[in-house]
């Protein structure tokens, strides 16, 4: 069995490309797809210390949520095997597809799945509903859909202190606890942006700003007009983008989060956004087995 201490931190790459070099800009990219090949990116950041309170509080379950294709669930359900946990995972439904590659892995790495109706799926934030799940499921501990809570906050401040010194650390957003954690734990200069990957998103400013201390004083902004049509929308422009990445730098990217973020990273330093000389790192928060899934719904993905 492995210990937590076994996944070691993440490598540094640094992106050459004449539009940086035009305008001076250098662009690092915390590489944490490669913390581990499944539970990589943000989704071990967010589980690390809720894993650790798990097995500091004796605890050898847990309860967590999410759709049929979530990231999340397919860290978890890894996480669960390599560490000996015993994982119960509520799936929004009504039904589940048996050849959804999220449920296969989430089976083959032996978590119990609950399909549960949408509606009842809507109650995952209720007290009530948590305190009866709470009681059918005495021994486990209850992990929010997404991993985000103050745990996988703390997570995500300890990746923000192995980064570089930096003006810009730039993010996907789809919930903001990563950018959350970000903020928290970067220095009072430098600037904290996300890009959000769903459309009319503009919720998320008050999200994140519930997720931080009332008297935060860091710069952080989301850009939302980066979001190609929507939650996991994808154009051909972004899909060459992507394969052209990955082709030039070795850098695998997703459409869903990672690749709307260095899409965007480009279209802001062409059009002069950032200050000449700035230093931008970018953080990859993994999501690589994504393209399984949507390669299952079949968006024309290489
Ligand atoms: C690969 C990847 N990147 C970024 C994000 C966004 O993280 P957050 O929900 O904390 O904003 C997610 C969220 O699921 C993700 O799976």
């Amino acid at each position: 069995m492995l210990a937590l201490s076994d996944i070691h931190e993440s490598p540094i790459q640094t992106i050459r490309h004449p539009v940086l070099e035009k305008h001076a800009l250098t662009l690092h990219v915390k590489r944490d797809d490669l913390l581990h090949p499944v539970i990589q990116g943000n989704k071990w950041r967010k589980l690390k210390y809720n894993l650790q309170h798990l097995q500091q509080s004796g605890l050898k379950e847990l309860v967590t949520f999410g759709g049929a294709f979530s990231n999340h669930l397919y860290a978890t359900s890894m996480a669960c095997k390599i560490f000996a946990i015993k994982g119960h995972l509520i799936v929004r439904g009504p039904e589940l597809d048996p050849h959804n590659p999220t449920l296969k892995m989430a089976s083959a790495c032996g978590l119990t799945l609950h399909p549960v109706s949408r509606l009842e799926y809507k109650k995952r934030h209720q007290a009530d509903y948590l305190q009866a799940l709470q009681t059918r499921f005495k021994h486990a501990f209850i992990i929010p859909e997404g991993g985000t809570n103050i745990l996988a906050l703390k997570g995500v401040e300890e990746l923000a202190s192995t980064l570089p010194a930096s003006d810009y650390v730039m993010t996907a957003v789809g919930s903001g606890g990563t950018l959350a954690g970000l903020v928290a734990g970067t220095p009072e200069h430098t600037q904290v942006l996300g890009i959000a990957v769903l459309k009319g998103a503009q919720y998320l400013e008050q999200e994140v700003g519930n997720l931080l201390p009332d008297n935060t004083t860091k710069p952080w902004q989301i850009l939302h007009n980066f979001h190609h049509g929507g939650y996991a929308k994808t154009t051909p422009e972004l899909l060459s983008f992507c394969t052209q990445m990955k082709k030039r730098y070795a850098l695998p990217l997703e459409p869903v989060y990672t690749g709307k973020l260095f899409f965007a990273i480009f279209a802001l330093a062409e059009q002069g956004y950032f200050e000449n000389g700035s230093v931008i790192t970018a953080i990859h928060t993994g999501g690589l087995q994504g393209l399984d899934g949507l390669r299952y719904m079949q968006k024309n993905i290489a």
